[in-house]
């Protein structure tokens, strides 16, 4: 079973194409030429069409592609305002210089993520600026209020030391991810509902597993598994990212979505924004929400001061309260449960309306909407400029 759509790479360069399997190493590029783009576009989710001679050729296959329901991503040699206009005439999604190739990669990567997400569940990673912050209390309880609000949820731990996945939620033992990987091809919905942990509240709990498997665990077979994960839940949660080394790298490139945690303290205002620059050289800076957790107005260290220190401004805050955090771990519940009325529990719940589009109610997920290829191109300030 493939996980993500192919990309095709219409009359794409030979280096181009070879930078972008470099660059984008999870991706299935397709190179065909023009005349026969409508014919591969079946199974692919996007597709690149580079303007390199024929472009009238090339403008008759990006309609026929948007037609098909691939979102087409023009590359042209300069910015030309008539090459651009007739570019979006014909359905492009985005119109790209030929030399951008950060540019390109970006518009790829949304437009993976968009197809993705069109096709099953949204993958959301949660993402500690430092320890401690509170991400493994922000995974469970926004798994449990997403499961609560309809949506199939599956919390997947990564932590291959001490994953508090298990601890949080009083279970044990069960299915880990290495189990799920080896038998992708076997496991069908039935199969894997009887696989996988299961907390009371529905939610599916999946973990690195015990030492020797986990310590053996390949960012590979996290992609996997989350490809596997998303096709069959609405949702799913990856805690336990530890910094970023291989396997947080593969959850955050197949994650739909970052949470990066933090709280109004200094140490982890300054983690966080180091955690922003790395991401934003992966270039999934557009995937980020900045997450203040142990909330307290009248702090020095408010929103405008993160938003300014961090480079992204503040997604979502999460009230300080630690009782009802606490009474909930031990008792292996939600805080949801114990205090469906306090502000922590209402914050927790409005962040989760956001991660789901099917929620109800639920704003889109995602940034802010962005300003359009006509926008951005013609005059359009950029979201990097906006931001300083
Ligand atoms: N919103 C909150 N209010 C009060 N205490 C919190 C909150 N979120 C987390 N905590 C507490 O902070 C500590 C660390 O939380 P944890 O989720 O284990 O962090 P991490 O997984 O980032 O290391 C725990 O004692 C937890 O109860
Ligand atoms: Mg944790």
């Amino acid at each position: 079973m493939t996980t993500d759509r192919a990309v095709l790479l219409a009359d794409t360069p030979p280096r181009a194409e070879a930078r972008l399997r470099a660059l984008l190493p999870e991706v299935d590029f397709r190179p065909v030429v023009l005349a026969s783009a409508r014919e591969r576009a079946a199974d692919a989710g996007a597709a690149v069409v580079w303007l390199n001679g024929d472009a009238e050729g090339a403008f008759r296959a990006v309609g026929a592609l948007d037609a098909r329901g691939l979102r087409v991503i023009v590359v042209g040699a300069r910015k030309d305002a008539d090459l651009i206009l007739r570019a979006m005439r014909e359905g492009a999604k985005e119109f790209v210089v030929s030399e951008d190739e950060a540019g390109l990669v970006r518009a790829l990567r949304e437009s993976i993520r968009t197809s993705r997400a069109q096709e099953g569940g949204v993958v959301h990673a949660v993402f500690a600026a430092k320890g401690g912050v509170g991400a493994t209390t922000l995974a469970t309880n926004l798994s449990g209020a997403l499961q609560a609000g309809g949506t199939r949820t599956c919390l997947v731990d990564l932590d291959v030391a001490m994953g508090d996945v298990l601890a949080f939620l009083d279970l044990g033992g069960g299915y880990s991810l290495s189990d799920l990987a080896k038998n992708l091809s076997r496991l069908d919905p039935a199969l894997l509902e009887t696989s996988l942990l299961r907390h009371g509240s529905g939610v599916r709990v999946l973990t690195a597993g015990p030492p020797e498997q986990a310590e053996r665990l390949e960012a590979a077979t996290v992609a996997a598994a989350l490809g596997f994960l998303r096709q069959h839940f609405g949702a799913v949660m990856v805690d336990g990212l530890r910094g970023l080394d291989d396997l947080a790298l593969a959850a955050v490139e197949a994650s739909d979505r970052i949470l990066l945690v933090l709280t109004q303290e200094i140490p982890a205002v300054r983690d966080a924004r180091r955690c922003v620059d790395l991401l934003r050289r992966l270039g999934c800076e557009d995937k980020v929400t900045v997450v203040v957790n142990r909330h307290r107005k009248g702090q020095q260290i408010d929103d405008a001061v993160i938003a300014d220190t961090v480079g992204l401004p503040v997604g979502a805050v999460i009230a300080n309260d630690y009782p009802a955090v606490i009474q909930a771990v031990n008792r292996g519940a939600f805080v949801a449960d114990d205090a469906p009325r306090a502000q922590v529990t209402r914050d927790l719940a409005a962040l989760a309306e956001t991660l789901v589009p099917a929620m109800p109610g639920a704003a889109r997920a995602g940034p802010a909407a962005r300003p359009g290829l006509i926008g951005r191109l013609l005059g359009g300030r950029s979201r990097d400029a906006a931001r300083g």
